[in-house]
C-alpha cells in the first residue's frame, strides 16, 4: 500500500507545500505552516462497504432552539433573541477595547436571569476579575471565577461542573499540552478552540471564546476559529469615544449584521437603547460638510452624521483620509463626482469621517457621501433637518435601496422634516417627512448645489 505523504498547510490562508518552510510563498505569512496528517490513500479494499447512513427529510416537530435572555437588551439582540443552548460564540476586539468588561457584565446578567455560569480568565489573576466585578456592581452575581489557562484542567472541571454557560478569556492564553507550540500560536488556539467548540456541542454548554484581534483586524491567527463556531461578533470602537459597538458579522441563529450599542462609563459599559440621538448628540447645527444619514444596522434603522472637509493640498498626490468608511468606496465616488458631474477633486485633499466612531458599510451611504463632499467643496450646508440616503452606480444614476419606511421612519422620530433620496423607491408618501428624490447624480448636484 501506497505510505500517505506528510502534507503541509497554511493555517492562514490554506494552501498545501510539499514541505515545511518558515514563510507561506502563498500569502507571506510567517510561521503559519504546520503539518497534517492527510488520510491514508492507496487502493480500497474490493468488497469492503461502509454502512449506509440514515436519512430524514426536513420536516420536524422539533420546537426552535430554547434561548435564554441575559436582560442586557443590546446582548441579546446581538445574538439573535438570547444565547441559544449548546452553542459556540467567538469575541473578538482590539486589546483594552472592553471585551473583558462586556462578558464579565453578560455572564453576571446570565447568572442572576439563573443560569449556572463559569468565567475563565487565562489573563488576569481571579483577585483582579473580582476587584472589576466588585467595581462594576457585580460582586453578588452567583458567577463561579476560575483563572487557569490548562485546557485539560478546564474541560475536566467543565465536564464535572456542567454549567450552562462558559466563558474563556481569552483563547489565545489556553494550551493544550498534547499541542508542541507555545500558546497563542496558533496550532495552539486551533486546538483549542477545536476541543471547547467539540466539548459545547457535546454536552450542552454554550461556550463564549474571547479572541483578540491582530492590527490588520483578524482575530489573531486563526480564521480558522471563525468557521468552528456558531457565532462571530465584533466589539469595536475608536479610541477616545467612549462608544462602542457589538457587531455580529456571523450567526447560525439570527441575522448576521445585527448590532448593539454600549457606552464605556466608570461603571462598565452602559446600554444605549437610542443610539441615533447619541450618534447625532455632537452635531454642530448646520455647517457645512455634515450631512445625516440615514442607515440601517441590522434590523434596526440609525442616524449617524457623516462629516467631509475638502482644503487644498500641496501634495502631488492630494489625501484621502478616511475615518468610519470604506476607502475604496470614496475613490469611486470622487471618480463618478468627476466624470459624470464634472467636479474633479484633484489637487485637494479629502478626509471623510463618521462621527461617534461608528462605521458604515451599507452602499446606501453612497449620497450622504457626496453630499458631504459637495457640501465641504462648495461650503454650502446642506438645507437644515435633511437626512439624506441611495446608492450610487458609476453611470451616475442613483439607486433606491430597502427599508426606506423604516429610514424614513426614525428620522420623523428624531426631528427631521424632509429626505433627499434616490427615484423610484417604494415607499408610502405617508411617512410624515418632506421627499425630494433624484434620478441621477447630476440632477441631485444641480439642484442643491447649482449646476457645481
Ligand atoms: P477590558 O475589558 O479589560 O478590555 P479587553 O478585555 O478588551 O482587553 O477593558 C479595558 C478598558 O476599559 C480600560 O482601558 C479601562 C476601560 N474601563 C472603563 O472605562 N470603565 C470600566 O468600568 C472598566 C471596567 C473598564
Ligand atoms: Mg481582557
Amino acid at each position: 500500500m501506497a505510505k500517505a505523504q506528510p502534507q503541509f498547510t497554511c493555517t492562514e490562508c490554506g494552501a498545501r507545500h510539499r514541505k515545511w518552510m518558515g514563510r507561506c510563498e502563498a500569502c507571506g505569512a510567517w510561521n503559519s505552516i504546520i503539518e497534517e496528517t492527510p488520510l491514508a490513500t492507496g487502493p480500497r479494499s474490493p468488497g469492503a462497504r461502509g454502512k449506509v447512513i440514515e436519512l430524514s427529510t426536513l420536516q420536524t416537530k422539533e420546537t426552535p432552539p430554547p434561548r435564554a435572555l441575559s436582560g442586557m437588551a443590546e446582548f441579546d439582540r446581538v445574538l439573535g433573541g438570547g444565547l441559544v443552548a449548546a452553542s459556540a460564540i467567538l469575541v473578538g476586539g482590539d486589546p483594552g477595547i472592553g471585551k473583558s468588561t462586556l462578558l464579565l457584565q453578560a455572564v453576571a446578567a446570565f447568572a442572576r436571569a439563573g443560569l449556572s455560569c463559569l468565567y475563565i480568565s487565562g489573563e488576569e489573576a481571579a483577585a483582579q476579575v473580582r476587584m472589576r466585578a466588585q467595581r462594576l456592581g457585580l460582586g453578588d452575581a452567583p458567577v463561579r471565577l476560575g483563572a487557569e489557562t490548562s485546557l485539560r484542567d478546564i474541560l475536566t472541571t467543565l465536564d464535572t461542573e456542567r454549567p450552562d454557560l462558559v466563558v474563556i478569556d481569552s483563547i489565545q492564553t489556553m494550551w493544550l499540552d498534547s499541542v508542541e507550540s507555545a500558546p497563542g500560536s496558533v496550532a495552539q488556539v486551533r486546538a483549542s478552540a477545536h476541543e471547547l467548540v467539540t466539548f459545547a456541542k457535546r454536552r450542552g454548554v454554550s461556550v463564549v471564546l474571547v479572541g483578540h484581534v491582530t492590527k490588520e483586524g483578524q482575530i489573531a491567527g486563526p480564521r480558522v476559529v471563525e468557521h468552528m463556531v456558531d457565532c462571530v461578533l465584533y466589539f469595536e470602537g475608536e479610541r477616545g469615544h467612549q462608544f462602542r459597538i457589538l457587531r455580529a458579522v456571523k450567526n447560525r441563529f439570527g441575522p448576521a449584521d445585527e448590532i448593539g450599542v454600549f457606552e464605556m462609563t466608570g461603571q462598565g459599559l452602559a446600554e444605549v437603547a437610542n443610539p441615533s440621538a447619541l450618534f447625532l448628540s455632537e452635531r454642530g447645527q448646520n455647517a457645512p460638510g455634515s450631512v445625516v444619514f440615514a442607515g440601517i444596522e441590522g434590523t434596526r434603522p440609525m442616524l449617524t452624521e457623516i462629516q467631509a472637509l475638502v482644503a487644498p493640498s500641496t501634495l502631488s498626490m492630494p489625501r484621502r483620509t478616511v475615518v468610519g468608511l470604506d476607502g475604496g468606496r470614496l475613490s469611486t465616488i470622487l471618480a463618478v463626482l468627476e466624470a459624470r458631474c464634472a467636479i474633479p477633486f484633484t489637487e485637494l485633499d479629502v478626509f471623510l469621517n463618521v462621527a461617534g466612531g461608528m462605521k458604515v458599510n451599507e452602499p446606501a451611504a453612497d449620497l450622504a457621501v457626496a453630499a458631504a463632499l459637495l457640501s465641504a467643496r462648495e461650503d454650502v450646508a446642506i438645507p437644515p433637518e435633511t437626512v439624506v440616503f441611495g446608492e450610487i452606480s458609476l453611470s451616475g444614476a442613483l439607486r433606491p435601496v430597502g427599508q426606506s419606511e423604516n429610514r424614513l421612519k426614525e428620522a420623523r422620530k428624531l426631528g427631521f422634516t424632509s429626505a433627499m433620496l434616490p427615484a423610484g423607491g417604494k415607499q408610502s408618501e405617508d411617512t410624515g417627512v418632506d421627499l425630494r428624490a433624484f434620478a441621477d447624480l447630476a440632477g441631485f448636484v444641480g439642484e442643491i448645489f447649482g449646476a457645481g
